[in-house]
């Protein structure tokens, strides 16, 4: 039988992602009580990085831990895939040996390349054009603090990169709209938005994109791998940073999300980032239900 992938939001249905929303927030509240519960008993999860990470690393081996099972991490520099062992081949290895693996590489094309030649679930841990995981949490996070987001405006503001293709697929699969705020060239993928119809639209001004949105977000300016276009982004993105005067639009319950790490003074103001609408630290915890959630549910042990 074919392994189940997540490598877009769009592996699953709408149903089963909100059904693993919540999961997610009954297995926080499990974890919380102090409840054993280990459908990872004996099980295995590879993660390969080929790009840094905090919250993703973590969240991923902890989760593995807390559900019984034990997490390889796997760096370029240690691995023969940093020696340019090919794909394939990697893939075909680590799936005989592991149960489940999660990938953070930069083109998308690898990680379908992967999972076209893994016979475990692979799921996506950040490509250059898409991170499914953070949206899980982001998602779980949103309802825990509002309840549905179905019919809710989330505003995004900054880059179109992969953090926005997210969104996308996500205002797509839980039935939200979403208003894009970037500059000129810094548009999200053409085909990604096209395939999101009506729900999504492009907004060029922050505050106009802002004006009523119950969830405002954003994202650095210089993904991983753009370091050497810092300061030609720095001044593209002159005029994007959330701050109080975009978060003044919002609905008056607004809440602000940032998958984080974040730049204080680029695309968020300390102000608000650190303010009363900011919700990232429970975002960022998020990342480790949403994920545990995940795992079952590709593993096959999810309850019915
Ligand atoms: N948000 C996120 O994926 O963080 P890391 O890069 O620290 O994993
Ligand atoms: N867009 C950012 C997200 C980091 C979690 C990046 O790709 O670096």
């Amino acid at each position: 039988m074919q392994p189940r992938h997540f490598l877009t939001l769009l592996d699953l249905s709408s149903g089963e992602l909100n059904r693993l929303v919540q999961r997610a927030i009954e297995l926080k509240a499990m974890q919380k009580r102090g409840e054993i519960y280990e459908p990872m008993k004996n099980k295995v999860l590879g993660m390969v990085f080929e790009k840094s990470s905090t919250r993703t690393r973590v969240s991923f081996e902890a989760g593995a831990a807390q559900f019984g099972g034990h997490a390889i991490f796997l760096s370029p520099r240690d691995t023969q895939l940093g020696r340019g062992e090919p794909v394939e081949d990697t893939a075909r290895v680590l799936s005989r040996m592991v149960d489940i693996i999660m990938i953070r590489t930069f083109e998308h094309e690898k990680i379908e390349t992967f999972a076209a030649h893994s016979q475990v679930p692979v799921i996506n841990a950040l490509t250059d054009m898409y991170h499914p995981c953070q949206l899980l949490a982001d998602v779980q996070t949103y309802v825990e603090h509002r309840g549905e987001i179905a019919d809710r405006t989330v505003a995004w503001i900054g880059d179109g990169n992969n953090m926005c293709h997210s969104y996308i697929n996500a205002a797509r699969q839980f039935g939200f709209t979403l208003n894009i705020a970037c500059p000129e060239g810094y548009e999200p993928d053409s085909e990604i938005v096209a395939a999101a119809g009506d729900t999504v639209q492009i907004i060029r001004d922050p505050k106009e994109a802002a004006a009523g949105a119950d969830l405002v977000t954003t994202d650095v300016w210089a993904s991983m791998g753009q370091e050497e276009e810092q300061k030609i982004r720095e001044r593209a993105f002159a005029d994007y940073e959330v701050d109080d005067a975009v978060m003044a639009g919002a609905n008056d319950d607004a809440i602000f999300m940032h998958c984080l790490p974040a730049h204080r003074g680029e695309e968020v103001s300390a102000s608000v980032i650190d303010g009363k609408q900011s919700v990232v630290w429970d975002q960022a915890e998020n990342r480790l239900h949403a994920q545990k959630a995940l795992m079952e549910l590709l593993l096959d042990k999810a309850p019915a």
